[in-house]
C-alpha cells in the first residue's frame, strides 16, 4: 500500500500527449503569463490591503510576495524545461514525490486554476455592472447579477441572498470556455490582445500618476502596528502580502502550456520567470503611484484604481479607462486559468488518476475539449452562485500549497537524478528551495483559519476520490 502510494512516474523528455499543437513561442508564452497574472489582485484588492493592513508599506508587501514568487517561479523554471508537459506542479511531484502527494497537489490545482477562473469571473461581472451603471443602462435587475449563496456569520455555513444567479459571471465563464475550445492559437491572440489593453492603462495611471504624488501620503511609510497583529507595522505587511499575493498567482500556468511550446527547454523559463519580472515592477509602481495620490485609509474601495484618479481633477479621464483595463483584465485571467485546469485535467487523465475522457484530445482543434468543457462549466457555475471572497482565498491557499511542493520537488530531484538533462538550473538552489518554502509558508499562516478548514474539507473530498478511483485506475497498476 505505502508503496505505491510513493511510486513516482518515470520522466519523459516530453510528454506523451503529443496531439496538442505546438503553436506557443517565447513571445506568446510571456503574454499568456502575463495574461493570468495581472487582474482582481491590482485592479481590487490593493486597496483593501493598503487601507487595513499595510498603508504606504503595501510597496514592500508586494516585494515580500513577489520574492516569495520568483523563488518558486525559479523551481517552476527548472521543472517546466525539464519536465515540459500540460500537468504543471501535479505533473513535477508526481515525477519526485510519488503518486499520493502528485494526486494532493494536482487536486489542490483545481482550486489555483477552476477555482480562480470563477472568482475572476465574480469580479469581472462586478465591473460590468459598473460600466453598464456608468452609461445609464439598467437591464439586469440585482437579482440576476449577485450570488445566489454567502457566508453565514459563524464563517461555515451557508445562507441564501433572495438573489437568483450572478448571470454576466455565468456568461462571461461561459464564452470564454468556447474560446479556449476552438484552439490555443484563437485563446493566445485573444490573449495578446486584451493583455495590450490592460498593460496599456496599467502604464499610463503609473505615467500620469505619478505627475499628481504628494510625499507626504508616503509618510510615515509603515504605520504604526495598533497593538494588534497585522494591522500596520511589519505584521502587516506581512498579512498583506498575504493577500496580495492573489495579484501574482497565474505565472505558473505558462507551465501548463508545456506541451503547446515549439521550444519549451529554451522557451519555459522565459515565460515564466519574464512574466513574472514584468508584472513585479509594474505592480510595485504602481502601488507607489495609488498610495501617493491620496492618505491610504480612503484606498479602502473595491475600486482603489478609481478612487485614486477621482482624487485628482487632472486625472478623472482616466477612470473609465480602468473600467476597461479591469475588464480586459479580469477576462484574460479567465481565459489562462481555463486553458491551465483543462490541460492539467488531461495530464491527470492520461495518468489514469481521473476517468480517461477528461484526456480525450479534439481531432480537429487540438484541444483537451471535453476537460475544457468540464472546467467552464464548473466555473460558471460556481462563479453564478457563490460570493467571491471565499472563493479568493481558497485559491490562494491551494496555489501556495503548488508552490511549497515544487520548491521542494527541484531540491529532490537534484538528489534523485542528479544524471537528468536540465536545460534551466536554478542558480543556488539550496537557498532558493528553502527561501520559497519560507516565504510561501509565511503567507500560507496569515491566511484566515476558516479558510483552512475549507482547504482541509476540500482534501478529505480528494483522498476519497483517490481511494476509490484514482489509486485503482492508476496506469502505473499495470506498469
Ligand atoms: N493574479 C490573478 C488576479 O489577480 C489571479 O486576478
Amino acid at each position: 500500500m505505502l508503496q505505491s502510494l510513493l511510486r513516482t512516474k518515470p520522466i519523459a523528455a516530453r510528454g506523451a500527449g503529443g496531439e496538442l499543437r505546438r503553436a506557443l513561442g517565447p513571445i506568446q508564452l510571456t503574454t499568456l503569463g502575463i495574461g493570468a497574472i495581472i487582474g482582481t489582485g491590482i485592479f481590487v484588492l490593493t486597496g483593501l490591503a493598503a487601507a487595513k493592513y499595510a498603508g504606504p508599506a503595501i510597496v514592500l508587501s508586494f516585494v515580500v510576495a513577489g520574492l516569495g514568487c520568483v523563488f518558486a517561479g525559479l523551481c517552476y523554471a527548472e521543472f517546466a524545461a525539464m519536465v515540459p508537459v500540460s500537468g504543471s506542479a501535479y505533473a513535477y511531484s508526481y515525477a519526485t514525490l510519488g503518486e499520493f502527494i502528485a494526486w494532493f497537489v494536482g487536486w489542490n490545482l483545481v482550486l489555483e486554476y477552476l477555482f480562480a477562473a470563477a472568482t475572476v469571473s465574480v469580479g469581472w461581472s462586478r465591473y460590468f455592472v459598473k460600466l453598464l451603471e456608468h452609461f445609464d443602462v439598467n437591464f439586469l435587475p440585482a437579482a440576476l447579477s449577485a450570488a445566489p449563496f454567502d457566508v453565514a456569520a459563524n464563517g461555515v455555513s451557508f445562507v441564501t441572498t433572495g438573489a437568483l444567479i450572478n448571470l454576466p459571471a455565468v456568461l462571461i465563464a461561459s464564452v470564454i470556455t468556447v474560446i479556449c475550445y476552438v484552439g490555443i492559437t484563437q485563446s493566445s491572440l485573444v490573449n495578446a490582445v486584451v493583455v495590450a489593453i490592460k498593460v496599456t492603462i496599467v502604464l499610463l495611471v503609473i505615467a500620469f500618476g505619478s505627475f499628481y504624488i504628494s510625499a507626504e501620503h508616503w509618510t510615515p511609510f509603515i504605520p504604526e502596528n495598533t497593538g494588534k497583529f497585522g494591522e500596520y507595522g511589519i505584521s502587516g505587511i506581512l498579512r498583506a502580502s498575504g493577500i496580495i499575493f492573489f495579484a501574482y498567482i497565474g505565472f505558473d500556468a505558462v507551465s501548463t502550456a508545456a506541451q503547446e511550446a515549439r521550444n519549451p527547454e529554451r522557451d519555459m523559463p522565459i515565460g515564466i520567470l519574464g512574466s513574472l519580472v514584468i508584472c513585479t515592477v509594474l505592480y510595485i509602481l504602481m502601488c507607489a503611484v495609488l498610495t501617493g495620490l491620496l492618505p491610504y485609509p480612503d484606498l479602502n474601495d473595491a475600486a482603489p484604481v478609481a478612487v485614486a484618479l477621482q482624487a485628482h481633477q487632472g486625472l478623472h479621464w482616466l477612470v473609465p479607462w480602468i473600467v476597461v483595463g479591469a475588464l480586459a483584465g479580469l477576462t484574460s485571467v479567465i481565459l489562462v486559468m481555463i486553458l491551465g485546469q483543462a490541460r492539467i485535467f488531461l495530464t491527470m487523465a492520461q495518468d489514469g488518476l481521473i476517468p480517461k475522457v477528461f484526456g480525450a484530445v479534439h481531432p480537429r482543434f487540438q484541444t483537451p475539449h471535453v476537460a475544457t468543457l468540464v472546467t467552464g462549466a464548473s466555473a460558471a457555475l460556481i462563479g453564478g452562485l457563490f460570493p467571491i471572497g471565499i472563493l479568493g482565498e481558497l485559491v490562494s491557499i491551494g496555489t501556495l500549497i503548488a508552490f511549497i511542493t515544487v520548491c521542494i520537488g527541484v531540491l529532490v530531484l537534484r538528489r534523485t537524478r542528479p544524471d537528468l538533462k536540465r536545460p534551466f538550473h536554478v542558480p543556488y538552489v539550496k537557498f532558493v528551495s528553502v527561501a520559497g518554502v519560507g516565504f510561501c509558508s509565511l503567507m500560507a499562516l496569515t491566511l484566515p483559519h476558516d479558510t483552512w478548514i475549507r482547504l482541509l474539507v476540500w482534501t478529505f473530498l480528494g483522498l476519497v476520490l483517490y481511494f476509490t478511483y484514482g489509486s485503482k485506475h492508476s496506469v502505473l497498476n499495470t506498469a
